[in-house]
């Protein structure tokens, strides 16, 4: 009852904000902005404002690309190799199709970002398979944080020993690039069911950001949501309170998350938050279903659920605006899938 009602308000969120838009129908917003996109082009422009766009083919792609200029990076999530349930049972498969569109991009990315999950039960069969299929995207550099199936049998010792090595803590690390300042975060070890950064990281992260100039744009990236999306399924993080007030002095903050297996997003104060879509399957929206989890849709609609959907930041009176584009089809059968929706007032679409 109580899911349902929540859910009952995210979904009058969205009635209320469709219809203040520009004539778009809630089911055609819900496509907008249901499943789709395996992967996201993140651009920063020359103002320091990161926007996204979805990595797909065809003349939007390349319109988004060549309006791009300054950094561009990619991110994946939640790829979970080693996953062969009925929701996807060949996961190396998406997660190579989402390779071939990063590397049909006009513009090839100069990184990627992957926010966690890359194995389902922290195998090295699995680690390897990930490493095997990324090998063959143009960019070389990746940057990765864990998710918690990746660090589920061994407290994430593999983890650390394959892509952690040198970094702080548990896998925490910061980095410059291009005049952007990139902190990868490790929210994984997990209290009362939500996600966690613990006071030590807390404390590295304030250190390591009184370095940083309030003007210099901010990307934080994590696998557990950074902000709180539903606590009944664990998505958002206890502690992130106490990380954000460090952040708060920033003029741009970017927040990227995986985990939910959907796009959600939400632009609060000078933070634009952002959850991507996995490479292997799709999660229920919150609250409609009893519990998270692997969902199965028809096989020929899983590619689509994994497929093209866009988010593109702007900047706007000195806010962060959000435009949502789908550059896929929607699913034969019409119906919009799934998809959670957390609105923030000054959240503003241009069409699809
Ligand atoms: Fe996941």
């Amino acid at each position: 009852m109580k899911r349902s009602s929540q859910h009952s308000d995210l979904v009058n969120k969205v009635d209320r904000f469709t219809e203040s838009t520009d004539g778009l129908d809630r089911r055609g917003f819900l496509k907008c902005m249901a499943w789709a996109g395996t992967g996201l082009l993140w651009t920063v422009t020359a103002e320091g404002i990161p926007t996204s766009h979805i990595v797909g083919s065809g003349k939007d792609a390349k319109k988004h690309a060549s309006a791009a200029s300054g950094l561009h990076f990619v991110q994946i999530s939640d790829s979970h190799m080693g996953f062969n349930k009925p929701a996807n049972t060949d996961v190396a498969a998406t997660l190579q199709v989402a390779i071939d569109r990063m590397n049909a991009l006009p513009e090839t990315p100069e990184f990627i970002i992957h926010t966690g999950d890359l194995s389902h039960q922290s195998k090295a069969a699995e680690f390897d398979a990930m490493d095997q299929i990324l090998k063959g995207a143009k960019p070389k550099q990746i940057f990765y944080v864990p998710g918690e199936h990746d660090t589920s049998i061994d407290d994430g010792k593999q983890y650390l020993d394959r892509y952690g090595k040198n970094l702080k803590g548990r896998g925490w690390y910061s980095f410059d690039h291009k005049g952007v300042h990139f902190v990868g975060l490790v929210n994984v070890i997990q209290l009362e069911g939500m996600g966690q950064l613990g006071d030590e990281q807390i404390s590295w992260l304030k250190d390591d950001l009184s370095a940083v100039s309030a003007s210099t744009p901010v990307v934080v990236f994590a696998h557990i949501p950074l902000w709180t999306i539903y606590p009944d399924w664990g998505w958002g993080t206890k502690d992130s309170e106490q990380a954000f007030q460090y952040l708060k002095r920033f003029g741009s903050v970017t927040v990227l998350n995986g985990h939910i297996h959907q796009v959600m997003q939400k632009v609060e104060g000078n933070a634009t938050f952002h959850t991507a879509m996995s490479t292997a399957f799709p999660q229920p929206a919150p609250g409609t279903a009893p519990a998270p989890g692997p969902m199965k849709v028809p096989a020929e609609r899983l590619r689509s659920v994994l497929g093209l959907a866009s988010v593109n930041y702007i900047q706007q009176n000195n806010s962060l605006a959000i435009v949502d584009t789908v550059l896929g089809t929607a699913p034969a059968d019409g119906q919009a899938a799934p998809s959670a929706l957390l609105l923030p007032t000054n959240l503003r679409r241009d069409g699809i």
